[in-house]
């Protein structure tokens, strides 16, 4: 019987969403989808680090043990997201000063309490999160300034060394539009693995858009299966308003031209060897919580369930992928 399908039933893989523990909290609906329908969380904020680890000697558990918890007690595997970026990066590190030995200490210190923290509970973590500029270059964030463009591999052996159990993932955007981005996101995590540095898969972010074709959605899953890691999409949502409309109106045609490419992606991702896939996330749940009309300032509908926590088409166009 219908009522009986859920995403994580009918889907040969792990369906996870990012999540956000006010909304668990304050919503009913949102609380029972997110039980029902998924089985792999993700932290959308709780994890990141002006939210976990605001002043130095301070970590504002609450928000992240509060997910960790609810995974482990609904049988959900927590992927924890992010435990370096360029953004969201606190006030006490933008301002702090130190030689190189001091910034590679509080770099460690910072990802080895977290991940020590959920060790054997947290099962995979984003390690490193957009490092690269659309031209393929490193971004001239903190960490570069600091480190050197090295910060990279020591935040994956910083990680393994706090879990060796844990799965690690390089997790960035743009694989399926910036073929030069893409590039220099493989070679980065080839040459990681080759080096004996401790990275197990590719999270491509694909907050995508209905316009986006087929082949190139197709190619960017298959370039990172070619890598031999594990694949995520990590962070899926499609937009139907890319060209920022603001008094565009939600439409059954729009619903069935984006069911068609929730479809498509779950297809191609269904293409890849099983062992690669580590699963699809959509970033967050219903169109009342994604970040898109809020980031940029539009009307927006890029997720699988619509504001009341209903399925949409998209939703029968991810059963259909497979
Ligand atoms: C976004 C969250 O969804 C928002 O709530 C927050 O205000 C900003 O960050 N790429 C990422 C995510 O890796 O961490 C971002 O999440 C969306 C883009």
């Amino acid at each position: 019987p219908a009522e009986d399908v859920s995403l994580q039933k009918n889907l040969p893989f792990k369906f996870g969403a990012a999540i956000s523990p006010g909304l668990m909290k304050s919503r009913a609906a949102y609380r029972d989808v997110v039980t029902k329908e998924f089985n792999s969380i993700t932290t959308e904020n709780a994890m990141k680090m002006s939210f976990i680890h605001p002043s130095a000697n301070t970590y504002n558990w609450a928000d992240a043990d509060y997910l960790v918890d609810f995974a482990a007690q609904n049988g959900k595997r927590l992927h924890g997201h992010t435990l370096n970026w360029y953004k969201n990066v606190p006030a006490w590190v933008a301002s702090f000063q130190g030689d190189s030995t001091a910034w590679e200490a509080l770099l460690k210190t910072h990802i080895q309490t977290i991940v020590s923290r959920y060790k054997g509970r947290v099962a995979s973590w984003d390690v490193v999160n957009e490092a690269f500029e659309e031209n393929g270059k490193y971004r001239n964030s903190i960490w570069i300034q600091k480190l050197g463009e090295d910060y990279i591999a020591r935040c994956f052996q910083y990680a393994h060394e706090a879990d060796p159990q844990a799965l690690l993932f390089y997790n960035d955007y743009g694989h399926e539009y910036g073929p030069t981005k893409r590039t220099a996101i493989l070679n980065l995590v080839t040459g990681l693995k080759n080096r004996g540095i401790p990275i197990h898969g590719i999270g491509m972010q694909m907050h995508t858009r209905v316009n986006r074709s087929d082949a190139d959605l197709a190619k960017a899953i298959e370039t990172a299966a070619a890598t031999g890691l594990l694949v995520h999409i990590s962070e899926l949502d499609i937009a139907v308003n890319p060209d920022n409309d603001k008094n565009m109106v939600w439409t059954a045609a729009l619903a069935s031209q984006q069911a068609l490419k929730y479809k498509s992606i779950v297809k191609a991702y269904n293409a890849i060897p099983k062992a690669q896939q580590f699963g699809i996330t959509t970033w967050n749940v219903s169109d009342a919580d994604s970040w898109i009309p809020g980031q940029y300032d539009r009307p927006d509908w890029p997720l699988p369930f619509d504001a009341n926590y209903e399925r949409k088409p998209a939703y029968q166009g991810i059963l259909d992928g497979v």
